[in-house]
C-alpha cells in the first residue's frame, strides 16, 4: 500500500547499470509524483554513485529493496535470468513492479510468474516491453 496514495510514490531500483539508471534518473528527476529512494546492484560502487546522485540509499541486496519499508514500488533493471526471481519476491510482498524485459528466459518460468500473478489476484508487474509499441515492428508484424 502506497504511504499516501496523494503524495510521492517512493521507487527502489534493482540493477544500477545502463537502462536501470535511465529509470532511476527520469523517476528521479522528471517524472512527477515520484521519487528513488533505495537502490542495489552487485556492482556496489555504481549503486553508491547513483544514490549519492539522487538521494537514496543504496541497499546491500535485491530482497532488501524489495522489502524495504520505504520501498512502494519497484523497478527490476538487472541481468534477464533474474527477472523471474525478483518479480516473484515483488509479487509475495505485494509490491507494484515495472520489470524489464524479458520476463523470464524460458517459457516456464514466464508461466511460473504470470501464475503467481493470477493467484494474487491483483496485476502488479509492468513488462518494460516498448518494441510493441515500435512502429518498425507494427508493421512488420502486421506484414506477417
Ligand atoms: N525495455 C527496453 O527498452 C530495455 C532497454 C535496455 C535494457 N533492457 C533490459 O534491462 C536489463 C538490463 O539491461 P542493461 O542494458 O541496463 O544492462 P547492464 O549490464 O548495463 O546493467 C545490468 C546491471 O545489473 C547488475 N546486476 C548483476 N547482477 C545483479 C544482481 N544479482 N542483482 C541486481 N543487479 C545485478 C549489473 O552489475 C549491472 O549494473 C536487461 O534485462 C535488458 O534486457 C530493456
Amino acid at each position: 500500500m502506497l504511504h499516501n496514495a496523494a503524495m510521492t510514490i517512493r521507487v527502489g531500483v534493482i540493477g544500477t547499470g545502463n537502462i536501470g539508471t535511465a529509470h532511476a534518473l527520469s523517476l528521479a528527476r522528471e517524472v512527477s509524483g515520484s521519487s528513488v529512494v533505495a537502490v542495489f546492484d552487485v556492482a556496489a560502487d555504481r549503486a553508491q554513485g547513483l544514490a549519492i546522485d539522487i538521494d537514496a540509499r543504496a541497499l546491500p541486496s535485491a530482497q532488501a529493496v524489495i522489502e524495504d519499508d520505504d520501498v512502494d514500488a519497484v523497478v527490476i533493471a538487472s541481468p534477464d535470468d533474474l527477472h523471474a526471481e525478483q518479480a516473484l519476491a515483488c509479487l509475495a510482498v505485494g509490491k507494484p513492479v515495472m520489470l524489464e524485459k524479458p520476463l523470464a528466459p524460458t517459457l516456464s518460468a514466464a508461466q511460473q510468474v504470470l501464475d503467481a500473478e493470477v493467484a494474487l489476484g491483483r496485476r502488479l508487474i509492468m513488462l518494460g516491453f516498448m518494441r510493441r509499441f515500435d512502429p518498425g515492428y507494427v508493421a512488420l508484424k502486421n506484414s506477417a
